[in-house]
């Protein structure tokens, strides 16, 4: 049986946890580390980009969960500058893999009223890529029920470099909520919560700027497995966090 016809074997018994209710305040900003696609392809003896593919449906599913929740703005770490360092027939599957999501799912967030739009750098990624990311952001521009922020060769760093240089041929004197500005989406607001999932406790170059007082929350699952009822448990935990913001 070929790999893909496996996956979908599997997807027919998973739990879609679709009508799922949320009893818990969803913080209004959250953000994401989608991580354990690999291992959990590997559990399974299937290559990495089953992973990826399941990591996506996890995604459709979280999308629509934090919007029934109430949700904001979620951001998700999708490809990081980093990851152009894994086998290349990797990373081409999974450029191949964004381009068609973007096409396949953006009209569906679209009805849903979302309004999508990347951060990262543009210019390292293929014209196609690139024409498909315009084409999203213009056609949901003007969507109001939820921010889907979608991060893409993105890095921390890079994020902060490229402030930094465009914050220095634009006068900046210096002011921090100034700088923000200069950030791929000033409009973004800085993520109440962080998920990463996978067991995995560290930051790897995310929202480095954005992050500085966000509660931090790390799930055992693999991303293709987290489901409404994880996002719950995380709410659930955030909601019992004291946040300070150094003051007492
Ligand atoms: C996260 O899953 C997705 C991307 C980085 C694109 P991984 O592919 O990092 O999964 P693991 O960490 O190898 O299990
Ligand atoms: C972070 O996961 C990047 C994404 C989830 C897209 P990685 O799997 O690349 O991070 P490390 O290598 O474990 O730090
Ligand atoms: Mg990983």
């Amino acid at each position: 049986m070929s790999w893909v016809s496996r996956l979908n074997n599997l997807r027919r018994f998973r739990s879609r946890s679709e009508d799922f209710l949320f009893t818990a305040e969803p913080p209004r900003y959250v953000a994401v580390i989608m991580d354990g696609n690999g291992r959990w392809a590997a559990g399974k003896r299937l290559p990495a980009i089953a992973g990826h593919r399941e990591g996506a449906q996890a995604l459709k599913r979280s999308i629509r969960a934090c919007r029934r929740a109430g949700v904001k703005e979620l951001t998700v770490y999708a490809f990081s500058t980093e990851n152009w360092q894994r086998p290349r027939a990797e990373v081409e599957a999974l450029m191949d893999m964004f381009t068609e999501l973007i096409n396949k799912e953006v009209p569906e967030l679209h009805e849903q009223q979302v309004r999508v739009r990347f951060i990262g750098r543009r210019a390292q990624l293929s014209k196609q890529i690139r024409s498909r990311i315009n084409w999203a952001e213009e056609l949901t521009g003007g969507n109001r029920e939820m921010r889907l922020f979608i991060a893409f060769n993105y890095g921390g760093r890079a994020e902060i470099a490229d402030a930094a240089a465009a914050a220095a041929g634009a006068g900046f004197t210096g002011d921090e909520k100034e700088f923000g500005k200069f950030m791929y989406a000033p409009e973004m607001h800085d993520p109440e919560l962080l998920i990463r999932t996978s067991g995995e406790q560290r930051i790897s170059n995310f929202l480095l700027w954005q992050c500085a007082y966000s509660e931090l929350y790390f799930s055992d699952k693999l991303w293709p497995d987290f489901d409404a009822t994880d996002l719950e448990a995380a709410f659930e935990v955030f909601n019992r966090r004291s946040r300070r913001f150094g003051a007492r």
